[in-house]
């Protein structure tokens, strides 16, 4: 059995995506996955959400709540966040790590990608982490389309995910190690979904030692394309 397996936790009734259900093994994975890199990675992410001192920031699939505290940090005591996730662990887990701090208050809300319960434009800033994974495939375009209702018209959009191993060492451990998650994790995919979800994407690239980023903007007009043609 993978170690992902054993992490996973009891099927939601609001989606069929698969929950963390250990928070403390998915803490421990994380720290040796990333061997003493994960807040440098992690911190960089924050910085590359493009997201400013005051925001409204919106994490998708937040679990444990690991880049949820670092964009507290980057929007400041202005700022709020806001993390969403099925899994009633994970987030009483994220809760508890965040305390008062020099950052935003987190808030963190049981909740799933593909329906978000947040009106329209409500966030400045909206970035998901290693969950678009945890989706089956064909719930993916929707889970974009819910982040692009519910940032605001010129509001920003990070998507981050595992990058897959290049040499056949990497691919065995990961795929041995993480089973489900990277079976089903098509990071060559990420730009069609973004932009399919209407958002113009601004940059893209990696973070050592594992992660794949796209930045995306929600234009400031809509193309309408519901006009009858002339
Ligand atoms: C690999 S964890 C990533 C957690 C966190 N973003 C991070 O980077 O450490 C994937 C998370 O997606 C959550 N998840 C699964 N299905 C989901 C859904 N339909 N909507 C939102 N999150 C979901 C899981 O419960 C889990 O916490």
């Amino acid at each position: 059995m993978s170690i992902g397996r054993l992490m996973q936790g009891k099927a939601h009734a609001d989606t069929p995506g698969v929950t963390i259900g250990a928070p403390r093994a998915y803490e421990l994975c994380g720290a040796v996955c990333f061997a003493g890199r994960r807040n440098r990675a992690f911190s960089r992410l924050a910085a590359l959400s493009g997201a400013e001192s005051g925001d409204r920031v919106l994490d998708v699939g937040c679990g444990t709540g690991y880049l949820t505290r670092r964009m507290a940090a980057v929007v400041g005591p202005r700022g709020t966040v806001t993390g969403v996730d099925p899994s009633p662990s994970v987030l009483a887990y994220a809760r508890r790590r965040s305390g008062a701090g020099q950052g935003a208050a987190c808030a963190y809300r049981e909740g799933v990608a593909e329906n978000l319960d947040f009106p329209d434009g409500s966030y400045d800033t909206v970035v998901t982490s290693l969950m678009l994974h945890h989706l089956p495939e064909e719930l993916r375009p929707a889970a974009l389309a819910e982040m692009g209702r519910v940032v605001r018209p010129g509001g920003r959009l990070l998507v981050v995910e595992f990058r897959p191993p290049r040499g056949a060492l990497g691919r065995h451990l990961v795929h041995g190690g993480l089973g489900h998650a990277m079976s089903h994790n098509r990071t060559d995919l990420l730009d069609g979904l973004v932009t399919g979800a209407g958002f113009e994407i601004r940059g893209s690239g990696d973070v050592r030692p594992w992660l794949t980023y796209v930045q995306a903007v929600r234009p400031v007009s809509r193309e309408r394309t519901d006009r009858p043609s002339r």
